[in-house]
């Protein structure tokens, strides 16, 4: 545990990673540039909302293990491994924009120590770290690719007990030392070259949305031919090499990686000369089934969204998060608005109106107060505790499109609701 570690970036990723390594007893410094930020986090206060990680940041800052710094520079010069983890949004093109990760390196490279390792945690184009060894410039600093696997929600479980943890280096014996940061994890390591490293975070994003539109899609199946999706999915499930997680159907899905990591894949693939059109279709299943959506509401209204008072019950793009981006709840909503629908939202964490066209209101009840239809957008375990004779009495009319599969649909309907949700009879 005598590693000294710097994380650079204070986002989900920088701030897991962070606190976790301080939680397995290394001394870990964690930088961003935003001042107001960490003194935020100096006084154990976070900017996310991530299950038991403002735990893990008052424990350490308490013991002494985990400090921050404003500005990469102070943080590093005496680290012995560096983590950069900072964010590499989509460009308009769906390529990764890497100017943070590039002006991190070329800020920290001239003040690293000697034998120093640098490790990209976040999600780079292929070839990347090639970049980030000519931004650093240093012949006696190593740079290793070890992707995050982290869900929102759960990346402090995520990364206190991982299904694998990838390490892709070019020299065994630094490989053997990044391992060794994650002994006490116990978790299987693989340690391969840097471009396999960083091709497996991608795959591993793009396989697990190319299973949600399979879903998504047959869903739209199962509508047609009177099958139900969840029946099918459990009978899929069994098969070993199949699996039950993440067969649900939903809205489509999103958040701050799929929709990135799914672009940048095929961008990725285009510039090498191969176009991975399974993973465009993908991409298009997954907007169609935002459409698909929009067309159940609009059936549920009887034909038109124009001047419709549509109530929509979770903006967050999964439950457990209160995060927004790219949260299929929006892509929805945004469609109802541009077709003459007015839209009053409840989430249970989200508390800050992320639209302009969205009013927040502050309870389930009072989001339903005269609407036309009632949508559920994300699976807050919240809305299936509704008291549906409650809100039978606020409506307008008594409709319901229900995305998630979360309500009780005979009871709604002894309740003379009309009910539609996503793969069902
Ligand atoms: C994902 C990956 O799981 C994680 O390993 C990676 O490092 C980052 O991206 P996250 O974005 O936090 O994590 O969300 P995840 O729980 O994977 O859900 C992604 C989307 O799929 C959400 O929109 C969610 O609602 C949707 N989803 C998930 C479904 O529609 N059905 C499912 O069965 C599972």
């Amino acid at each position: 545990m005598d590693e000294r570690i710097a994380v650079i970036g204070a986002g989900y990723v920088g701030l897991t990673t962070a606190a976790c390594l301080a939680e397995l007893g290394y001394l870990v410094t964690c930088a961003d540039v935003d001042a107001v930020r960490v003194g935020e986090l100096r006084s154990g206060r976070l900017p996310i909302h991530e299950d038991g990680l403002g735990e893990l940041v008052q424990t350490h800052l308490a013991d002494g293990r985990l400090e921050f710094e404003v500005g990469a520079v102070h943080a590093v010069v005496d680290a012995d491994v560096v983590f950069i983890c900072v964010p590499t949004p989509e460009l308009p093109d769906g390529s990764a924009d890497m100017s943070f990760v590039h002006s991190v390196a070329t800020e920290i490279g001239p003040r690293l120590k000697s034998g120093a390792i640098v490790i990209n945690k976040s999600t780079v184009p292929v070839g990347s770290l090639r970049q980030v060894e000519r931004s650093l410039a240093r012949s006696d600093v190593a740079v290793v690719s070890n992707p995050e696997f982290l869900r929102e929600g759960s990346a402090v479980a995520d990364f206190l007990q991982p299904d694998r943890i990838v390490i892709g280096a070019d020299d065994p014996e630094i490989a053997a030392r990044v391992a060794a940061l994650y002994r006490p994890l116990a978790a299987p390591i693989l340690l391969t070259d840097p471009v396999s490293a960083e091709t497996i975070k991608y795959a591993a994003n793009s396989f697990l949305a190319t299973k949600l539109s399979f879903v998504n899609a047959l869903a739209a199946v199962c509508e047609a031919v009177g099958a139900d999706v969840d029946e099918v999915m459990l009978g899929i499930g069994y098969d070993s090499r199949i699996g039950h997680e993440f067969l649900r159907p939903g809205p489509g899905w999103g958040g701050s990686c799929f929709p990135k990591d799914t672009g940048a894949l095929i961008r990725i693939a285009e510039a090498a000369g191969y176009d991975f059109s399974l993973l465009r279709g993908v991409v298009d299943v997954n907007r169609e089934q935002f459409e698909r959506v929009v067309d159940k509401i609009t059936r549920a209204l009887g034909g038109s969204l124009d001047g419709a008072r549509i109530a929509a019950l979770g903006l967050a793009f999964k439950a457990g998060t209160d995060d927004v981006r790219h949260s299929p709840a929006l892509e929805v909503i945004d469609r109802l608005v541009a077709r003459g629908a007015t839209v009053r939202a409840y989430d249970p964490v989200v508390t800050v109106s992320p639209s302009a066209d969205v009013v927040l209101a502050d309870d389930l009840y009072a989001a339903c107060v005269d609407a036309d239809v009632v949508v559920v957008l994300t699976e807050w375990d919240e809305f299936r505790l509704v008291d549906l004779d409650r809100l039978a009495g606020v409506v307008a009319r008594r409709a319901v499109v229900d995305t998630r599969n979360v309500f009780d649909r005979a009871a709604l309907q002894r309740l003379d609701f009309t009910f539609d949700g996503v793969g069902r009879r």
